[in-house]
Parts: C-alpha cells; sequence; structure tokens
C-alpha cells in the first residue's frame, strides 16, 4: 500500500517534474514525438467534458478476467495464473468510485495480439490480450490474467521491455483519460528499460511497481499483485470559463 495516502485534507502543489520530458533520446521515438514548438491549449468540446460515463452495465460478465475472455469454452490462457488489484485515489487519499480501467498486455511469451507484432514467440489461441473493470465504491478494482512476458523492441539494438501491463484510466469525462504502465517487482529488466529511464524521479519509478501480495494469493490457483494509483483530486476552483476538473 506504499502508493495510497492517508486521507488528508490540504494543498498538494503539482509537481511538474514528476513526469518524464517528452524527448529523452535513448527512447528513440521520443525524438519524433517531442514536440518541436511551444504547446498550444486548444479548447474541449462538450463530448469530451461530459462523458462517456461508464456503468456497470457496460461492461461484459468476462471483461475483468483475461484468462478466459478470450478463450474456447473449457479452455484458459497458458501462463502463470495473477490477481491484480488496488485502489484509485486522489491525492488527498480518497477514493476514486466508478472508474474505468482498461488494460492489455502481451501473453506469456511476450506476445502481443496485434497485426503490427513482430516478435516470433507463438500467439496463445486463448489470449487476448484485453480487460476492463471499474472501481467500486471505495476505488477498489481487481482483475485476473497471466503474467505477461518480456519482449525485445527494435530501439536500441538489443532493448528489452520488462513485464508489464498497460492501463488506461477514464474519470468523469473522455479529457480526463490517463494512461500508464505497471511493472513487476523484482523484475530485473526494470532497470534496463529505456522507457523507465526516461522517467526522472525514483520514487516515480516505484510508483509503478505492483507488489506481490500473498495475503491476495488463491492456493493452487492464482499470485497476487497489487497495484494502486493515486490521481490528482477535482480540486480545480469552478471557474466560470473552465469546466471542475478540465
Ligand atoms: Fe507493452
Amino acid at each position: 500500500m506504499k502508493n495510497t495516502p492517508e486521507p488528508h485534507a490540504g494543498y498538494a502543489a503539482r509537481d511538474r517534474a514528476w513526469h518524464p520530458p517528452a524527448l529523452h533520446p535513448p527512447y528513440k521515438t521520443s525524438v519524433m514525438r517531442a514536440p518541436s514548438a511551444p504547446l498550444l491549449s486548444l479548447p474541449t468540446s462538450l463530448g469530451e467534458e461530459t462523458g462517456p460515463v461508464f456503468g456497470h452495465a457496460m461492461l461484459g460478465d468476462m471483461d475483468h478476467d483475461l484468462v478466459h475472455n478470450f478463450a474456447e469454452p473449457g479452455e484458459s490462457a497458458i501462463g502463470p495464473r495473477i490477481i491484480v488489484h488496488g485502489r484509485v485515489t486522489d491525492e488527498m487519499g480518497r477514493p476514486v468510485p466508478n472508474a474505468l480501467l482498461e488494460v492489455w498486455q502481451a501473453n506469456a511469451g511476450g506476445r502481443y495480439r496485434h497485426k503490427k507484432e513482430s516478435y516470433l514467440a507463438p500467439l496463445d489461441p486463448n489470449f487476448g490480450g484485453c480487460g476492463r473493470v471499474l472501481t467500486d465504491e471505495q476505488g477498489f478494482y481487481e482483475f485476473r490474467t497471466i503474467q505477461p512476458g518480456a519482449y525485445p523492441w527494435p530501439n536500441g539494438g538489443n532493448d528489452w521491455r520488462p513485464a508489464h501491463i498497460h492501463f488506461s484510466l477514464f474519470g468523469t469525462a473522455f479529457a480526463q483519460r490517463l494512461i500508464t504502465q505497471m511493472y513487476f517487482e523484482g523484475d530485473p529488466l526494470i532497470p534496463h528499460c529505456p522507457i523507465v529511464g526516461a522517467i526522472p524521479q525514483k520514487d516515480a519509478v516505484e510508483s509503478l511497481i505492483a507488489e506481490l501480495d500473498m495475503t491476495r494469493t488463491v492456493p493452487m490457483d492464482a499470485r497476487a499483485w497489487r497495484f494502486d494509483i493515486v490521481l490528482r483530486g477535482k480540486r480545480q476552483t469552478l471557474f466560470e470559463n473552465r469546466l471542475e476538473g478540465l
């Protein structure tokens, strides 16, 4: 629970050094992606400010079970079965309920189900690699999956991504979508990853590493990892020309 602050009041200043710089040459594609001109602030549209709003009725029964949600009946994905769970809170430690979490990942061999995937590790016919879940009233979430494998990528000639799960979080509107990656405690590839290396602060890297949670393992079934997520809160004053949180 290292990432979950105790609920408290007060002001939390934005730390702009927390995020990696847009340009980090060891991560090659950042050279092309990094803006070369000052950023422009674009006005949001009504659609971005009001939706989409997700409810439990919009999620399928198997959306939070990647072990089975792409598998043939009676079959399951190959690989170490795991539970990933945690809590989404704002920077004051207050739970964020009804946040949609979408996850995607490689299979146990490190292979994505994607037409541009070029890694020679085989596809698992019973694993799609996508899932989603809503946080409950107290901000907790949980999904089942298989532990993804590390994979190579054409960056510096011999770079390998540590095992990771991609996360997207929706707040109360499309403009509040946040994206990050979760890593696994003890993975020796983490310090070698050029993408992780773009993150300047050690604490920020550690906030992305899930901890093995033996209290939530299921005997003879699955290990468990805890990954808590902390967002900025909706503390922005409601200005006449800007809706809260945007
Ligand atoms: Fe990935």
